[in-house]
């Protein structure tokens, strides 16, 4: 079985192709980030044109990449939830036209669910059950995955996303959109015994993550500290170890809890190397394995969509003939 993934859910669009006897044998991705740059963030209706533009050339290039025709193709996988409604729309409308036109099935993805099976595209890929934290622009939540389908959500942030906290951080310091990368580079030249931060909500039980209140005494410190660059740097510093204490906390917490010894990292964040350094050291301790994505894969991508996808399809499961799209939709619900 041939899938084609497709990724439209925020601003990066992306197309892969997962094959049944040969894994991901094509995958394609086009980042609008210099398109949003300059307004500091993601413009909803810059990133629907944008899609519009660049979907349909990206599907023909992992088609030919992969050495296929276009009626080579068994399946089409499309993120349908969360997302940008604009964006999303697009994937979909453009995935389920090309799926009639072709007479093959059709299959909307979670995008969470995308993220958390992420890691199963690599080599060294977790076994069931898992623990899986994901993290990423516009969700922190924390996941007992007991196998393919069956997940309960253990913990959820009550107000920002960790990559949100990054992303507004950011901003405070007069740094580029996407922010983490960005507070996570000016970090390395901050002293982190100058600030200290706190780390919210670990001294309240349960799995639950708040970054707002984070985000303020951020704000506040750099009113009262001055904003020279020195300043900038540590604050960054001692931000970025707040926030990664602060999940690592709550992944111990999360395997206790469950009992389980597999953590799975996925989402944007999950590429912050203190993060993964961090969960190393716990994990260790714990005598726990950690499993990440490979870096382009933590990422928005259409490589975990379609894989997803092929997963769904290969279990006999496909879409009727509307097309689906929703903004918002928990975990573990029918997309
Ligand atoms: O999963 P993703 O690509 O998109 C969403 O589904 O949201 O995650 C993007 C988020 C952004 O908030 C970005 O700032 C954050 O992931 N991010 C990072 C790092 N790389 C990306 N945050 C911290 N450290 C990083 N190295
Ligand atoms: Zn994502």
């Amino acid at each position: 079985m041939k899938v084609l993934g497709i990724e439209t859910s925020c601003d990066e669009t992306a197309t892969a192709i997962y094959t049944a006897d040969k894994g991901l044998i094509a995958n394609a991705i086009y980042s609008q980030i210099p398109i949003h740059a300059k307004y500091g963030g993601v413009v909803p209706e810059l990133a629907s044109r944008d899609h519009i533009r660049k979907l349909i050339p990206l599907i023909d290039k992992v088609i030919e990449d992969a050495n296929l025709t276009k009626d080579q193709i068994d399946g089409i996988a499309y993120t349908s939830t969360p997302g940008l409604i604009g964006a999303l729309l697009v994937g979909a409308a453009v995935g389920k036209s090309l799926g009639f036109a072709l007479n093959i099935p059709t299959i909307a993805v979670h995008h969470m669910e995308a993220h958390l099976l992420a890691p199963m595209l690599e080599e060294q890929k977790p076994l069931f059950p898992f623990v899986a934290l994901l993290v990423s622009g516009g969700h922190s939540m924390l996941v007992e995955v007991e196998e393919f389908g069956k997940y309960t959500l253990l913990g959820e942030t009550l107000d920002d996303a960790a990559g949100e906290a990054f992303d507004k951080v950011a901003k405070l310091l007069g740094l580029p959109y996407p922010g983490g990368p960005a507070v996570a580079k000016l970090a390395e030249q901050g002293d982190k015994k100058r600030f200290h931060f706190p780390r919210p909500m670990i001294d309240r039980p349960g799995l639950d993550f708040s970054f707002s209140g984070l985000k303020t005494f951020t704000v506040n410190t750099l009113h009262k500290q001055g904003d020279d660059s020195q300043t900038k740097a540590d604050i960054a510093c001692a931000f970025q170890e707040a926030v990664v204490d602060t999940l690592v906390i709550k992944c111990r917490r999360a395997l206790e809890q469950t009992n389980l010894s597999r953590l799975v990292i996925a989402g944007g964040v999950s590429a912050n190397l203190l993060l993964r350094q961090k969960l190393k050291k716990m994990a260790k301790k714990h005598h726990a394995e950690v499993f990440y994505p490979r870096f382009e894969f933590c990422t928005d991508n259409a490589a975990m969509i379609a894989y997803a996808g092929y997963l769904h399809l290969a279990a006999g499961q496909h879409d009727g003939m509307e097309i689906l799209a929703q903004a918002r939709m928990p975990l573990g619900e029918e997309v």
